[in-house]
């Protein structure tokens, strides 16, 4: 697979493309200053980001609209240039619900259509297909969807549009092959959140497995390019076709996480890295265990 840092799409099964690497845009509100988002996003479409994962519930979608128009307006780019995931809140999911869901990111994001749009639980399916129908988003994925879930829907009768992508945690430590694997004979592309190991934040997050961008051997495997631990275990993930979406605000990083085209791992080094995976998730959702669709019981 060629990848560079102008030409990094991938494929999706309903004749649409994906970059294979995105800026996440999640960012606890409370601890977030005004304008901090649009001022990455910004940043990141100079540096060379197409994609932008982002939602309505993050509380910070204008912005990302916002910075997107701007960057239009400059003549930087165009629509079409860019790649925008939207997401649909999980109380939502009433079938009467959904478009005005998708339309109130349209309106907060002022833009016309959005190219992903994912759901959390395998509901609601049949209303995205009207949205997709009427041109209000281009592509139809999920996130958080076990193989289980991801079966529902693709045996769900009269299916008319396939999900695209799986949106789920996916890093050297939790390296998601089974699933990946699922994935790939289905033709639904998987998109990897947290590929950095995640802001460590105690309040949802398991901190209790170790950091991800202190191990030895992602640190050891970057100095021999001269490359940080993140770069490695971004270029891990894309390397074998898994898009990224790491978040930033922070310029320098978000640099550093599009510095991945221009080098690339051993068959050795990735089975190495591959070898580190503890399966254990970062973020376990725990809040949520006791739902009946609570996907992350089951193996994969
Ligand atoms: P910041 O926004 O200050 O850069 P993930 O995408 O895996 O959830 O990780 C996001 C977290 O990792 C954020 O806290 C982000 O902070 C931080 N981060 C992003 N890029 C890097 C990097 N290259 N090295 C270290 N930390 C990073």
């Amino acid at each position: 697979m060629y990848l560079s840092a102008t030409d990094h799409r991938i494929p999706l099964s309903d004749g649409n493309s994906i970059p294979i690497i995105g800026l996440g845009t999640f960012s606890e509100p409370k601890l977030t200053s005004k304008g901090m988002c649009a001022a990455s996003v910004k940043t990141a479409i100079d540096v060379g980001y197409r994609h932008f994962d982002g939602a309505y519930v993050y509380q910070n979608e204008h912005e990302v609209g916002e910075a997107i128009r701007e960057k239009m307006a400059e003549g930087k780019v165009q629509r079409e240039d860019i790649f925008y995931c939207g997401k649909l809140w999980t109380t939502y999911h009433e079938p009467e619900m959904v478009r005005p869901s998708l339309e109130r990111t349209l309106r907060v994001l002022q833009l016309d259509y959005v190219d992903l749009y994912i759901i959390e639980l395998p509901m609601a399916f049949k209303a995205l297909e009207a949205c997709k129908d009427a041109g209000l988003v281009k592509s139809l994925g999920v996130s958080n969807f076990n193989r289980r879930q991801l079966e529902l829907i693709l045996n769900k009768p009269g299916l008319r549009h396939k999900p695209v992508s799986n949106q789920v945690e996916c890093h050297p430590y939790f390296t998601q092959e089974k699933l990946l694997k699922f994935c790939r004979q289905h033709d639904i592309v998987l998109v990897a959140y947290s590929p950095l190991g995640t802001s460590r934040n105690p309040f949802w997050v398991n901190v209790s497995s170790p950091p991800l961008l202190k191990d030895a051997l992602l640190n050891s495997v970057g100095k021999k390019y001269n490359k940080t631990a993140a770069q490695v275990v971004l270029r891990f993930n894309i390397q074998r076709g898994v898009v990224v979406i790491p978040k930033s605000f922070n310029s320098a990083r978000i640099k550093e996480n599009f510095q991945i085209f221009d080098f690339s791992l051993t068959e050795e080094e990735m089975k190495d890295i591959e070898a580190l995976n503890k399966n254990v998730r970062f973020v376990e959702l725990l809040m949520w265990c006791d739902h009946p669709e609570y996907p992350f019981h089951e193996e994969y």
